[in-house]
């Protein structure tokens, strides 16, 4: 962690600029490697592996022998009544994020994943990507997985990026941003957000929020952190047709049982499937929409066909067969993963107060929302 961090830091109840940093080892770079933070009402944060931790009750790992060896009190702490899901949640990616650190970073994975992220900003291209950030000088990425995203920001704005993450995934980001002097990484509960209200002029939470105990809670509680004037966005699940959800429910009801490994071998067939198809490259045209199923007349891929309306088969040639596998297990493993409509986005949206808002298919499984917070 940089020092140049902890007058951002604000954990729930204390007032802005009011932790004192207490170091007690760096690393070459100079960054704190192991240290802790103190709030002015005793409370302690460790700072482990060069990321301070946030969180509490039971999402908190256990501090006994770093407390011990640094002669600090033990504290007791208490999470929101929902951080048992939320935990639950985390099994699966503290587990993926240690597994695939290098997902996004790579050229191929880049092409694909910034692209979609041009479509998912209603953008045309990188060039207008770019420019989307160089406007910015406070971000917060929710959730930000291997840091790809966080670190793409961080090169192409003038300002800061924090990057706060609840699971292990926190530590992989800060491993693939470290060298970036503007990106900051905080091991958090994005519902208790140690950053003060109002702050920040992008808040970005792309498939993080239906992975929360409750997605409109979740929204509510980003929304704060935006300034007033800034932008704010969010990818969700979208609410799919008859047959997907119940292949999905099925599917989810034994695999969200099993341990992460056997999870990834479960899900081994789903991900031969998607790549057979895939590789067949074949189309069918159906002069006739199904309703019921919500799928449209016209010409379809055979495998989009499948994936998007009977089973997730994910396969994209960008990735190797272990980073598809683990798109699958994404969909089938979280306890917690919930699809929503356009129409409740927009009663959410409409109760905060939001009058400018757009939502986008970039992708047809889910909604891209982007919205602009009033001044
Ligand atoms: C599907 S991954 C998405 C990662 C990245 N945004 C991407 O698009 O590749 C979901 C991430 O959200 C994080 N997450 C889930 N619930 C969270 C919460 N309550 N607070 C902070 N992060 C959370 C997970 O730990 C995980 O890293």
């Amino acid at each position: 962690m940089r020092t140049s961090a902890v007058p951002h830091l604000c954990p729930v109840g204390l007032e802005p600029r009011t932790l004192r940093l207490e170091v007690f080892a760096r690393d070459a770079d100079g960054q704190v490697k192991e240290g802790v933070l103190h709030g002015p009402d005793g409370r302690w944060y460790p700072i482990i592996d060069g990321v301070p931790c946030f969180l509490t009750g039971i999402l908190q790992p256990d501090f006994t022998e770093f407390a011990k060896r640094h002669d600090l009190p033990l504290q007791e702490t208490t999470a929101h009544n929902a951080a048992e899901e939320q935990a639950k949640t985390n099994t699966t990616f503290s587990d993926k994020w240690r597994r695939f650190k290098n997902y996004g970073l790579e050229p191929k994975h880049q092409k694909f994943l910034l692209g979609w992220y041009c479509e998912k900003f209603g953008l045309n291209d990188l060039d207008e990507l770019t420019k989307f950030h160089a406007r910015r000088h406070r971000i917060l990425e929710c959730g930000p997985g291997s840091g790809f995203n966080s670190r793409f920001m961080a090169e192409h704005c003038p300002g800061t990026v924090f990057a706060l993450d609840v699971s292990d995934a926190a530590f992989t980001t800060f491993e693939n941003t470290r060298d970036l002097e503007n990106c900051f990484v905080v091991q958090a509960d994005l519902m208790e957000a140690p950053f003060p209200d109002d702050y920040f002029d992008f808040v970005i939470a792309d498939g993080v929020l239906h992975h929360t105990p409750d997605t409109r809670a979740a929204v509510e509680a980003l929304f704060r952190k935006v300034a007033p004037g800034g932008e704010f966005f969010f990818y969700i699940y979208k609410k799919m047709g008859a047959a997907r959800v119940f292949t999905d429910d099925h599917i989810r009801e034994s695999f969200m049982k099993l341990s992460p490994e056997e999870c990834y071998k479960a899900c081994e067939g789903l991900t031969e499937l998607g790549r057979e198809l895939s590789r067949l490259d074949a189309k069918v045209t159906l002069k006739k929409p199904i309703p019921e199923l919500e799928i449209p007349a016209g010409t379809h891929n055979v495998q989009r066909l499948l994936y998007y309306n009977f089973v997730k088969c994910f396969w994209n040639e960008a990735f190797d067969y272990d980073t598809n596998n683990m798109v699958n297990f994404d969909w089938y493993h979280p306890h917690n993963a919930w699809q929503h409509t356009e129409d409740e986005v927009g009663e959410w949206l409409e109760t905060l107060g939001v009058s400018e808002w757009c939502i986008n298919d970039a992708n047809p499984n889910g909604l891209s929302v982007l919205l602009t917070k009033p001044e």
